[in-house]
Formats: C-alpha cells, structure tokens, sequence
C-alpha cells in the first residue's frame, strides 16, 4: 500500500480561504485499532460548510490548525476489525482530506446501492435529502405558490428549484453571473433567474415575483435574505438552509426588521439540519430515486480529479465556480 497523502488545514483563515492555508503532507497508511476500519477515500464531498467549520465548533467540532482538514467521504472498506463491516464494503462518513482513515466501525454508514458512486454524494445524499427535506418538511409548497431559492446553482439550490417545478411552484432562482443564471432557467427549468451580481435585488424581486414570495429557500442569509425578508406574502414561510454569504470572512450581517416583519406579515422563518429529517429519509430516497430515474430532475455534478485539488476546489465553490454538486474523485472506484 502506497503512503497516505493528507491536505491539513495550517492555519486558521481570517478572511477570504487562500491555498496558503493548507499543505499537502505524506504520511503513514494507519492501522485499524480495536472496532475500527482502515477505509479508502473514492470520492469526497465539497461543501459551503467547510469553511463555516474553520471559524469554530458548529453542528460538529472545529477544524483547527494541524488538523487533517475534516470532510465526508465515500469510500470502500480495505481491513476491518468489526464484525460489521467487511473488505470490500462502501461505506461513507467522516474520512477527512485523505486517502485512508481508520475510523471507528460505528461513525461509517453502509452506502445505499446507487451508481454512479457520485450520485452517494448528489442526488442521493446530503444535497438532495436537504433540498427534499428543507423544502417538503420545513417550509411546504402548494402547487401555484411563487418560491425563491438562492445559490440556486449550487448543489441544494439546483434541486430544491426542480423539486418545486415538479410540485407546480413558479420557481425563481437566484444566482451569480448571466451564464449562470441562463443554465438555471434552460437546462434546470426555473421560471426565471435573477443575476444578484448586476441586479439590484428589490428591483429585480419587485420584477420576477410582482405578487410577493410565498417561500424563500435561504442557502445564503446576508442582503439576499434581507430582501427577500421585504418581499414575503401574508403567511410565508422561510426555510433557513445555510447562510453562505457569511461564511468566507465577511463582515456577518443580520437581516433588520425582525421580529418586526415576521409579526406583520405572518411570516414564519425555521432553521433546520438534514439530521433533524432523520426518521423521513425512506421518503426522501424513494422520490429522489423516482424523479432523478425519470428525468424529472437533472442531474447536475462538478466532479474535480485529484486530492490535491481539494483546497483550490473549496476556494472555487465560495467564489461560485460550481455547478451543482461539487466533489473531488480522491481514488478510483472498486475494480
Ligand atoms: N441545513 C443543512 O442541513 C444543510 C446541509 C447541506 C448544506 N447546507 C447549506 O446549503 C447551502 C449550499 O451549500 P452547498 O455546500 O450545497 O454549496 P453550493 O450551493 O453547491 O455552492 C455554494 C454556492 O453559494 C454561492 N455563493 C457564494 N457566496 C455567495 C454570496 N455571498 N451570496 C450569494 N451566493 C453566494 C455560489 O454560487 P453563485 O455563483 O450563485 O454565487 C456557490 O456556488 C449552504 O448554505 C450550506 O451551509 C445546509
């Protein structure tokens, strides 16, 4: 077995992510110790939250300097020392910026039977079970109902539009760049896409959505959400999905009006996580399942070759080179 190439995160960015921030170091493949499986990295997931996770402890540990630059993976199981898991098996879980982890058998998940392996990552796992569920379980949608949906180009965004359409919403995404927004509206099917890089959003909200937003699918906080906040019906729903736009140094910035426009409008605005769904993810996979199956929704993956890559491919998520579901192809698949 060849040595094990780690991408560790040096320092803590206080500001925009540079490469600076990480080195490349080659260390030992480790041993699997009692419980644990020796795994291999075949393909490891790009996220927002990635870089959220450098700022400081969130809905998992902090990343901190010296560290192995944390991420989730799919990967194939190469020794075990549990009786649950077996050479050979697909496994995901929190295998970090590497190629072989030894993790506890208990922190892997036995991968559903999806090919491409990619669509572990896409369709059929975090990003489409959070745009299923932060649309169908959080905020709800009525066929004929407007609903905006921002970093609509982006892995959640991409579906949470096409799960819309499929449940008869005027769907208008937001997005940075012309090209970008063309792609969201011919090839995914919104109704329309707003360039909030030359738009000006009241402008362009007033235009796209003259009689108010029903939902916003908020992937971004910040001024996007603060307009969209300006721009709700009576009795709107808000699903608070991630708040993209704060998380690569930027000065944080609260939407003003609340509670007051919540009140007035009737407005309720819920947070959630993809774990809170849990117990309704057999749901979530079975429509997925049907709809991507059936070309109803499009499939739409940015896979990037090689570990090495990983740092300039997160730098480059942040700056919106992504379309759809961003992910880096760490080894090949199993023969
Ligand atoms: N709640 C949960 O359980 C959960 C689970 C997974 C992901 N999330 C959230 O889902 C959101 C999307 O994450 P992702 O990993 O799937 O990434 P992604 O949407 O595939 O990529 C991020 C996109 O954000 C856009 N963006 C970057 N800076 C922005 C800004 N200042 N204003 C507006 N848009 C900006 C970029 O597109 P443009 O070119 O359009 O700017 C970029 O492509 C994040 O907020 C993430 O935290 C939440």
């Amino acid at each position: 077995m060849s040595d094990n190439t780690q991408i560790i995160l040096v320092e803590r960015p206080n500001g925009p992510l540079k490469e600076s921030h990480f080195e490349i170091r080659h260390g030992e493949v480790p041993k699997p110790g009692p419980g644990e499986a020796l795994v291999r990295s075949i393909l490891l997931s790009q996220d927002a939250a990635n870089r959220a996770w450098m700022a400081g402890a969130t809905y998992k540990s902090a990343v901190n300097p010296g560290d192995v630059m944390h991420g989730y993976a799919v990967c194939e199981v190469i020794e075990s020392n549990s009786p649950d898991l077996q050479p050979g098996q697909l496994v995901q879980g929190q295998a970090g910026w590497q190629q072989y982890a030894a993790l506890p058998a208990n922190a892997l998940q036995r991968c559903a039977d999806h090919r491409p392996l990619t669509r572990l990552l896409s369709i059929m796992g975090i990003a489409g079970k959070t745009a299923y569920h932060g649309l169908l379980n959080v905020s709800g949608i009525e066929a004929g109902e407007t609903l905006l949906v921002s970093a609509a180009a982006g892995s959640v965004g991409s579906i949470v539009g096409q799960i819309g359409k499929i449940k008869g919403a005027r769907v208008v995404g937001i997005a940075g760049g012309a090209a970008k927004c063309a792609w969201v509206r011919d090839e995914l099917g919104f109704d329309a896409c707003i360039d909030y890089k030359s738009a000006e959003m009241a402008t362009a909200l007033t235009e796209h959505c003259p009689d108010g937003i029903d939902v916003y699918f908020d992937n971004v906080g910040g001024d996007i959400l603060q307009s969209a906040i300006f721009n709700m019906k009576y009795g709107g729903r808000i699903s608070c999905c991630g708040a993209v736009s704060q998380y690569d140094g930027g000065p944080p910035t609260s939407p003003i009006g609340i509670p007051g426009l919540l009140v007035i409008k009737s407005l309720r605005m819920q947070g959630f996580l993809l774990m809170d769904f849990m117990d309704r993810d057999a749901d979530a996979e079975r429509d997925l399942s049907t709809w991507s199956d059936s070309g109803q929704i499009v499939i739409a993956e940015d896979v990037i070759e090689g570990l090495e890559n990983a740092p300039r491919g997160l730098i480059g998520l942040l700056a919106g080179e992504n379309r759809g579901k961003r992910m880096i192809r760490v080894g090949p698949d199993p023969s």
